[in-house]
């Protein structure tokens, strides 16, 4: 063993000596509901930045809980002892999704629990792998960095946000206003997934995403649907009219210019990704359904969720929706609707777009309101840096199978404003499983996620020290 692989080696054991804390310390933030798209949390929201403040200074960084107009950032920063070493910026968000549907959870949301599996085990709660757990996985990492060699060897900053489930929208704006301080040659995100339980990934691709609601309104109050049923036209079936005819039979999307600017990936990514030997029945497994019969006819599952745009309704609602049955015909029904935007789509113009069509089938008399939340393009991050490469050697040091390089159907909408205002790169490794239930009931984090997370962000800080700042 030369010296640096001694090194890795006792933070490696420094690791394993604090793993049952570590996963102590994730669940006490687990405890707190900071749900940032809930104005009921707002405090809750505050609470949890709170914590990682303390957890930070706790770790000898300098930090600061910055208030924007909307929910918090958590700003810290923790230099290296050499001028030479390289700077980090590590990105994370502390805010979770609502947790509904309450009663299909095993066990309460916010009280995590350590249940035992096949796996090793894992950690179930809200924000348990989205994001709080992989957070944890980089300060872990630092921890054992700085017991076993009483320095971290890059030069750290971290920037933790309170919105990236509601939207990002108040990111752009402490980018703007923290741009010289948050100056860094590369940014590591850890919200992203692995390619299986044994095989880490880099994620090279993140689709972009508007989000809109609709609300359509008819006529003045709720009527009578035997009095005006037959003369007065129904909102609710109105915007389900419209939202069926927002699809072709094919699976494509219907709206006009919807398609402009998509360009299929270059032919070597895709030979990559057809040779990721895609597991299709594990997928409809974590899904709990038989076949995948959504988007576009004649693509692979993973073109149709990493490289294809789409648009789905994710709530409609309007009219009665009690017990039993009521008899009206509704005053206003609404849809929430957002599409997944790939690289060449312009988020504003889809919205443009978007509005135009449900503004067009509208019959006489009706109108539609809009609220925007929020809009942002898809991201592509260079598959062949210097930065991924060394991320790639770090992750060796805590996985046998070497990193898949992936795309991605999800959004992160900061990671496309860090590029464009910031001009850094991002380098997207994230330990998420398939069936880790992300946004849904029982979310978990597998034990040995959290392990092989610290250990590789353990072993990357490694790799990027090697590596100088310029
Ligand atoms: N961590 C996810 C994004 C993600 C999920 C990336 C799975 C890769 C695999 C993130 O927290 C998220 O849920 N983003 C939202 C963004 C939205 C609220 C603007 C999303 O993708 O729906
Ligand atoms: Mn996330
Ligand atoms: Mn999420």
């Amino acid at each position: 063993m030369n010296s640096n692989q001694q090194t890795v080696a006792k933070v490696m054991n420094a690791v394993e000596d604090h793993f049952e804390d570590a996963v102590a310390r994730l669940q006490a933030i687990l405890r707190v509901p900071s749900i940032s798209t809930d104005p009921a949390h707002v405090s809750d929201v505050r609470a949890a930045a709170e914590w990682f403040d303390r957890e930070f200074k706790s770790l000898g960084f300098s930090c600061e809980v910055v208030d924007t107009p909307g929910h918090p950032v958590v700003f810290a920063e923790r230099k290296a002892a050499s001028e030479d070493a390289p700077t980090v910026l590590y990105y994370g968000h502390y805010d979770v999704q609502p947790a509904d549907p309450l009663d299909q959870w095993n066990s309460p949301p916010f009280e995590p629990v350590i249940v035992d599996d096949a796996n090793g085990g894992r950690i179930v709660a809200r924000g348990a792998v989205d994001d709080k757990g992989q957070v944890m996985t980089f300060i872990e990492a630092f921890r054992a960095w700085i017991d076993a060699t009483g320095e971290i060897p890059v030069s750290v900053k971290v920037m933790l946000e309170g919105e990236e489930e509601s939207g990002s929208e108040s990111l752009g704006g402490f980018l703007d206003a923290f741009a010289d301080r948050l100056a860094a040659d590369v940014c590591v995100v850890s919200d992203t997934g692995m390619w299986n339980g044994e095989t880490p990934a880099i994620t090279t691709m993140l689709r972009g995403m508007i989000y809109l609601e609709a609300e359509v309104r008819g006529p003045g109050h709720d009527l009578h649907s035997g009095m005006y049923g037959g003369a007065i036209a129904n909102p609710a079936n109105v915007l389900a009219r419209i939202i069926a005819s927002m699809h072709r039979d094919d699976g494509t999307v219907a709206i006009p210019n919807f398609y402009d600017g998509v360009e299929d990936p270059p032919s070597n990514i895709l030979d990559q990704w057809r040779n990721l030997g895609f597991d299709e029945a594990g997928f409809l497994a974590s899904a709990k359904i038989s076949a995948a019969t959504g988007g576009e006819a004649g693509r692979t599952i993973l073109e149709r969720t990493w490289s294809r745009p789409t648009l789905d309704v994710n709530g409609i609602h309007g009219g009665y929706t009690g017990a039993g049955a009521k008899t009206i015909i509704p005053a206003t029904c609404s849809a929430k609707i957002s599409c997944r935007l790939v690289p060449g789509q312009d988020p504003a113009k889809i919205e443009a777009t978007l509005k135009t069509f449900i503004e067009a089938g509208l019959p006489e008399g009706f109108s539609v309101s809009f609220i925007s939340h929020g809009l942002n393009p898809a991201v592509v991050v260079p598959a062949d840096s210097p930065w991924l490469a060394a991320a790639t050697a770090g992750l060796t040091e805590a996985y046998d199978t070497p990193a898949a390089v992936v795309g991605s159907g999800g959004s992160i909408p900061a990671v496309g404003d860090i590029q464009s205002k910031l001009g850094i790169d991002a380098l997207l490794v994230g330990f998420s499983l398939d069936d880790d239930r992300i946004h849904s009931p029982n979310e978990k984090f597998d034990l040995r996620c959290l392990r092989g997370g610290i250990r590789s962000h353990a072993g990357m800080i490694g790799a990027f020290a090697s590596r100088s700042g310029d």
